[in-house]
């Protein structure tokens, strides 16, 4: 429509509070809640770990996911409008760059990864992966990563995927696919839950994931990647949930919408670590081998268990989606913004953004091969780095800045009417949360953190 001779874009819309759980669930759910957490908690100690993972989900988690979406229901508009719009001439908007930073970085590496699991499926469906590859699947993963061409082929593919859902907008892709494609990654991780705790090993394997080793929590690392880790996982921090909350109307109420959210990233997570850490400690591999852990393990407990070659096919299968679900999210942030500020098509705003994140990850995949020896910070690759800055830094950042921003500049009023907590009596938990307690876990995780880059 026009208005005063400049053309006025219709901000797109959900067509139900269904469509917008099932997005933004499609969101949370990814490659975080697999790939993610099971070597996040490999490498800090497990049971400990996940016991500050779900703290940090519960405490800070739940009601910043609830505050993000909140502030983009009201606003109406991207990560940088939305504190433009609600706090005009306030430099509260700065943040929503950090959002931008953030959703480019993440993408970066995210669809990487992502192309390493269409190269896996690829490899299943042509039956490459059947049998264990000479040398073992470690080995044939260290050096499929490690050639220059093919895992940018797998990358560039999965990228443009990305950019093709985008591109036709979110309403019709989104809704339908994580409508069918969600139950049935549920459904198989349940599967794949029940076969690998029945694995020799596997009482190892569950005991590291729940029997809590009380001294890692000297470490204070193990808080920073704890709530890195939770960030990442809700898509909390870089402004997903505040764009995807700028696509819901007014009379949908977000705190039941927010629980289930967190509820059902949280579980997926969980279950996660069941499928894996038994197969771990069965195949003797190291719980803190990084990132190519589930790259490793799954295929060895898909080459013993009956018929696991249609597993693995239907498991990659849903890997790929879930991690297309969450890739589209973080793909709209700078969408979004670029649409509005530069007045650029859906199309242009599409392409110019997800050429840009093509680019970051090419170094990313590089990074292990030809330039596996740059380590911008400390002894992290280039994958490694740019997570680190992004879920460590950047999006608890985000996140402390959303709950200073609706638990102080906004009044006790406002701040309940934006979240529909009005009539609710958990209000004034969820208050203190935002403005006293997740702040201050935040900063001193943060502060902690900050002479052990
Ligand atoms: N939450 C997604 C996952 O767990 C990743 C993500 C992070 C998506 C941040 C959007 C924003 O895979
Ligand atoms: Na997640």
């Amino acid at each position: 429509r026009k208005v005063k001779g400049v053309i006025v874009l219709q901000r797109e819309n959900w067509a139900s509070r269904l469509g917008f759980m099932l997005a933004a669930m499609g969101s949370a759910v990814g490659l975080g809640n697999i790939w993610r957490f099971s070597y996040v908690a490999g490498e800090n100690g497990g049971g400990a770990f996940l016991i500050i993972y779900l703290l940090s989900v519960l405490i800070i988690g739940v009601p910043l996911l609830l505050t993000e979406v909140s502030i983009g229901r009201k606003a109406q508009s991207d990560v940088v409008g939305s504190y433009q719009k609600l706090a005009p001439k306030k430099p509260w908007y700065m943040v929503g760059f950090l959002g931008i930073g953030g959703a480019f970085l993440i993408l970066g590496f995210y669809s990487v990864v992502a192309g390493w699991a269409f190269y896996y499926l690829w490899n299943y469906l042509t039956g490459q992966l059947f049998v264990e590859p000479e040398g073992g699947y470690g080995a044939a993963f260290g050096q499929f990563t490690s050639t220059t061409y093919e895992p940018l082929f797998w990358h560039g593919l999965f990228m443009v995927i990305t950019m093709v859902i985008v591109l036709i907008g979110i309403k019709k892709g989104i809704e339908l696919a994580n409508k069918i494609f969600m139950p049935i990654l549920a459904i198989l991780l349940l599967v794949l839950a029940g076969y690998s705790v029945t694995l020799d090993g596997a009482m190892e394997g569950l005991a590291f994931l729940f029997k809590p080793d009380w001294s890692v929590l000297s470490d204070p690392f193990v808080y920073i990647a704890a709530l890195g880790q939770a960030f990442f996982s809700l898509s909390l921090g870089v402004g997903t949930m505040m764009t995807y909350g700028s696509y819901l109307s007014k009379e949908h109420k977000l705190p039941g919408a927010t629980v289930g959210i967190g509820l059902m990233d949280t579980l997926f997570a969980v279950i996660s670590g069941i499928v894996i850490f038994p197969a771990v400690f069965a195949f003797g591999i190291e719980p803190a081998s990084g990132p190519p852990l589930v790259f490793i393990t799954l295929p060895s407990i898909f080459e013993q268990m009956p018929f696991g070659s249609i597993v693995a096919i239907l498991f990659f299968l849903a890997l790929c989606l879930a991690a297309v679900s969450s890739s589209i999210s973080l793909l709209e942030v700078p969408v979004a913004y670029f649409m509005r500020v530069c007045s650029w098509s859906r199309r242009v705003a599409t392409i110019v953004t997800g050429s840009v994140m093509f680019v970051l990850g090419v170094f990313v995949s590089l990074g292990f091969g030809i330039w596996s020896g740059v380590t911008p910070i400390g002894d992290r690759n280039i994958l490694d780095s740019m997570d680190y800055i992004a879920s460590n830094i950047f999006l608890p950042i985000g996140g402390l800045v959303m709950a200073i921003f609706i638990g102080w500049y906004f009044t006790k009023e406002e701040a309940f009417e934006a979240t529909d907590l009005t009539t609710s009596p958990l209000r004034n938990v969820w208050l203190v949360l935002v403005r006293y307690i997740a702040p201050i876990l935040i900063a001193i995780i943060f502060l902690n953190a900050l002479d052990i880059i």
